[in-house]
């Protein structure tokens, strides 16, 4: 049987207005709010809390996440399904058709600016292209893509940015019996202020101190009152390193990017800091994937010995492991838009103003549609022979870790590079052993994964 767009018809509307789209019941939005998104907020959204998230691995609570969204699928059909929030209007998009079209419109009718994203941005970032619109959006998406050098699998200043990283990681291990998130974050920070800032920011660690107190305010969306303070306090600080870095840094390239100063460019190098964080989580996990599967880890070491003496090597192998990473455990698990005009979907209508939430983790690990779910499985990245990332491999499906359309992450490039770049110096020279507090089997992986709580016993190769 079919829906009116040709997509399957897999549950029926049980509750619906003449035109609008299936409404969830009271007792179902209070199950998506404690289920769904309760435990995306309560781990923090744009800062990670790690007791939180700590509770989260041992109560598994992704698994939740995914069981409810199944369930309303179910229950509820493709969707749109509106929510009962009082004084804010929101619909979960549970179909991957819709999911493909609300991303590829953006920013219109689907912006990406949405107003708690606005608000939580805002305490660091109020122009940054993630929170802007039109004419905005449109000149600092360009700046961002250039100094990121979006589209490019290796970065433009790759040697400079693969030197930084492999530094860091030679001091790091240096020594080591083992590689904790604690240190491996100091390390990782150091590497990306060299990288986004420029060398002289290396030791700089009050910027990363002033992002951490506006990234805890920003967990907190409307709640906080803006720290004005601090930021003008950030912003000083960017505006110094912007005015030094050199060559071979990202904020050298920003710079040059915006000569006629009409943009605001200082404002776009807080979600570059801050995105960071996740971007070493990723790569952690990812660490965590190659040290339980002999077999990936084989193939990704032959790949580094062919090119090892490659300035910047592509590393397809490590790149897929990040990329399921990201896939099984994705740092934007909630991806949110706006619609800025009434529309109309296969089971009714959604009006303007309304929040969309994208579960990027029920897409990613609902195993009724999902044929990969819970294992890990680089072939979702590469092409049959292994030798290059196909991010074609995984079909229609709606594997969007990084987004997909006009506002998807222009830095996908960028991080792919930074963090294989730090797994393969870890992997060169030792062999790692994963401690975490849950069992990890690459056949069935676990749906919640504390970074915080997870570290790699060392020896040498
Ligand atoms: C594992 C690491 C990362 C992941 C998984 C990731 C993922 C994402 C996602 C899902 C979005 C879209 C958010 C939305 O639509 O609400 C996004 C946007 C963005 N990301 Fe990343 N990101 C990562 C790291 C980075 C880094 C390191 C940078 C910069 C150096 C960066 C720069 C950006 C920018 C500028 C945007 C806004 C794009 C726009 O609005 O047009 N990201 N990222």
């Amino acid at each position: 049987m079919s829906s009116p767009t040709g997509g399957p018809v897999t549950g029926r509307p049980l509750v619906r207005g003449t035109d609008s789209v299936p409404r969830a019941t009271v007792t179902d939005t209070v199950r998506v709010l404690a289920r769904v998104l309760g435990p995306n907020v309560a781990q923090g959204v744009i800062a990670r809390r790690p007791a939180v998230v700590r509770l989260a691995q041992r109560w598994q609570l992704d698994a939740g996440v995914v069981a409810e969204t199944a369930r309303l699928r179910r229950r509820y059909g493709r969707g749109p399904l509106r929510l009962r929030v009082p004084g804010r209007e929101l619909a979960l998009v549970l179909d991957a058709e819709d999911v493909h079209r609300v991303l590829g419109g953006t920013p219109d009718p689907f912006t990406p600016a949405n107003a708690e994203k606005r608000a939580a941005l805002g305490q660091f970032q109020p122009h940054g292209v993630l929170v802007s619109r039109g004419a905005d959006r449109t000149s600092r998406r360009r700046v961002n893509e250039h100094a990121l050098d979006t589209g490019h699998p290796v970065h433009g200043d790759a040697e400079a940015i693969v030197a930084a990283v492999r530094a860091e990681v030679d001091g790091l291990l240096t020594d080591a019996d083992d590689l904790t998130w604690d240190a491996a974050h100091r390390a990782w920070r150091r590497a990306v202020r060299r990288v986004v800032l420029g060398e002289q920011a290396r030791d700089d660690v009050h910027v990363h101190t002033l992002m951490d107190r506006l990234r805890a305010r920003a967990n907190w969306s409307f709640l906080a009152p803006r720290d004005r303070r601090t930021r003008a306090a950030l912003r000083d600080r960017l505006a110094v390193h912007v005015d030094r870095a050199g060559p071979g840094s990202l904020a050298a390239r920003l710079r040059d990017a915006d000569p006629d100063g009409g943009t605001d460019v200082l404002d776009q190098i807080p979600q570059w800091l801050f995105a960071a964080d996740p971007a070493l989580m990723v790569a952690h996990r990812a660490l965590a994937l190659l040290a339980i599967d002999p077999d990936a880890r084989e193939r990704a070491r032959r790949q580094m010995a062919e090119v090892a003496d490659h300035t910047a090597p592509l590393l397809p192998q490590v790149r897929a492991a990040v990329l399921e990473s990201a896939r099984l455990w994705p740092t934007t698990p909630l991806i949110l838009r706006d619609t800025t005009e009434a529309t109309t979907w296969a089971t009714g209508s959604v009006p303007a103003g309304a929040g969309l939430l994208v579960v990027a983790t029920f897409l990613h690990r609902d195993e009724s549609r999902e044929p990969t779910a819970h294992r890990f499985a680089p072939e979702n990245w590469l092409s049959p022979d292994g030798g290059s990332l196909d991010e074609t491999a995984h079909d229609h499906r709606p594997l969007v870790p990084f987004s997909e359309g006009p506002a998807s992450c222009p830095g996908q490039d960028l991080v792919l590079l930074m963090t294989s770049t730090w797994i393969a110096a870890v992997l060169a020279r030792h062999e790692v052993v994963a401690r975490t507090a849950v069992a990890l089997d690459p056949a069935s992986l676990p749906a919640s994964l504390s970074p915080f709580d997870l570290a790699f016993d060392l020896t040498g190769r």
